[in-house]
C-alpha cells in the first residue's frame, strides 16, 4: 500500500472503495473543538450567518428531511439548545464549519489526515466540507442522502446509523438520485420501514464511525442521552463525474428517454460525460461573456450556500 497511514482515522485501508459503505474508527473523541464549550461558540457564530439547521425531536424516520426544520420547528436559539441539550428535545447542525476561521483548521487536520489513502483510488479531493451534529435523547435524523463522500464520526454519546449502499436502487430508485443532483430535490426519497433489513447497521460510541459514499441514503436515532457526531465531507473527480452523470439522465428522462442506471454502461457513460465537459466549458464562456457566474465545485472548501 502506498501513501502514508492516517493518525486519525482508521479504516482496512488496503481494502477501501470509495463507493462502498464501511467501518471506521477515529481519535478524535477528545479533540478540544468538539467539547461543548467551543461547540456553543461555534453555534452563536453561525446562527449569527444562518448556518444552523435544526429540528425538534418530533421528527421521526419518514420526516422529509429537506422540509424538517419548518415541519418541526425548534424555537429556541443554538446556544440554548446546545448548553442543555439533554433536554432541549431538538436536532441541532452546525453547518459547513469550514467557513469558521477556527473550525476549517478541523476540517483539514481531518481531510489532510485521509487524503493520501482516499487519493490512492479517489483522487481529486476537493469542495471540503464540516458538520457537527448536537443531538438530544430519543431523537432521530430522517432518511436522506447527501451529495458528498461522509466520514461521519461518532464523538460523544450512543447513535444507530443505517446506511444503504450508493447503488441500492431498491432503496432509492435512479430517479431519485437523478433529480437529487439536478436540483437537490430529495422528493423522491421514500421511506419505508421494510428499508432497514437492507442496511448496513452501526452502533456507534465515541471512537466509532462510518464512511458513507456520495447519496448512500442514511438514517441516524440517538440513543437516551446527548450525542455529538461531526461529519468530514468532500468531492472528488469521481463524485463530480457521477453528479454530472446523473443531471444528465434526468434531462434525458425528460426527453421521454430511459437511461440506463449510471454505472452500468461504463463506454456510454465516458462519451456521454466528454459531451458533458465540453457542454460545460461552452456555458462557461457564454456565462462569462454575460457577467454571469456560476459557483465551482473545484474550490478548496465548499460554498457556505449548499446545506
Ligand atoms: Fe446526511
Amino acid at each position: 500500500m502506498q501513501g502514508s497511514l492516517p493518525q486519525l482515522v482508521d479504516a482496512d485501508w488496503g481494502t477501501f472503495d470509495p463507493w462502498r459503505v464501511r467501518p471506521v474508527t477515529h481519535r478524535l473523541a477528545e479533540h478540544r473543538l468538539l467539547k461543548i464549550a467551543p461547540l456553543i461558540d461555534l453555534g452563536r457564530r453561525l446562527e449569527a450567518v444562518g448556518r444552523i439547521r435544526t429540528h425538534s425531536s418530533d421528527a421521526y424516520a419518514g420526516t422529509a428531511f429537506n422540509h424538517a426544520p419548518m415541519l418541526y420547528p425548534n424555537g429556541k436559539s443554538a446556544a440554548e439548545t446546545l448548553t442543555d441539550v439533554a433536554h432541549a428535545k431538538a436536532w441541532t447542525s452546525l453547518l459547513n464549519v469550514q467557513t469558521d476561521d477556527l473550525y476549517r483548521t478541523l476540517v483539514d487536520e481531518v481531510l489532510d489526515d485521509v487524503k493520501p489513502q482516499v487519493d490512492r483510488v479517489d483522487p481529486g479531493m476537493l469542495y471540503r466540507a464540516g458538520w457537527i451534529f448536537v443531538t438530544s435523547p430519543n431523537t432521530i435524523t430522517p432518511f436522506h442522502m447527501d451529495k458528498e463522500h461522509n466520514f461521519i464520526l461518532q464523538i460523544q454519546g450512543k447513535k444507530r446509523l443505517y446506511v444503504w449502499e450508493p447503488d441500492d436502487i431498491v432503496t432509492l430508485t435512479e430517479e431519485a438520485r437523478d433529480l437529487f443532483h439536478h436540483n437537490h430535490s430529495r422528493d423522491l426519497v421514500v421511506w419505508s420501514e421494510e428499508l432497514r433489513a437492507r442496511a448496513h447497521v452501526f452502533d456507534l460510541e465515541p471512537g466509532m464511525g462510518a464512511y458513507m459514499p456520495s447519496t448512500s441514503p442514511h438514517l441516524v436515532e440517538n440513543g437516551d442521552g446527548p450525542s455529538i457526531t461531526a461529519s468530514f465531507t468532500y468531492y472528488t473527480d469521481a463524485t463530480r463525474r457521477n453528479a454530472r452523470l446523473h443531471t444528465l439522465h434526468h434531462r434525458m428522462r425528460g426527453w421521454g428517454m430511459k437511461p440506463s442506471p449510471v454505472n452500468a454502461r461504463p463506454l456510454l457513460d465516458s462519451l456521454a460525460y466528454a459531451g458533458c465537459k465540453c457542454t460545460d466549458a461552452v456555458q462557461t464562456v457564454i456565462d462569462r461573456t454575460r457577467g454571469r457566474q456560476k459557483l465551482s465545485d473545484t474550490v478548496r472548501y465548499a460554498h457556505h450556500s449548499i446545506a
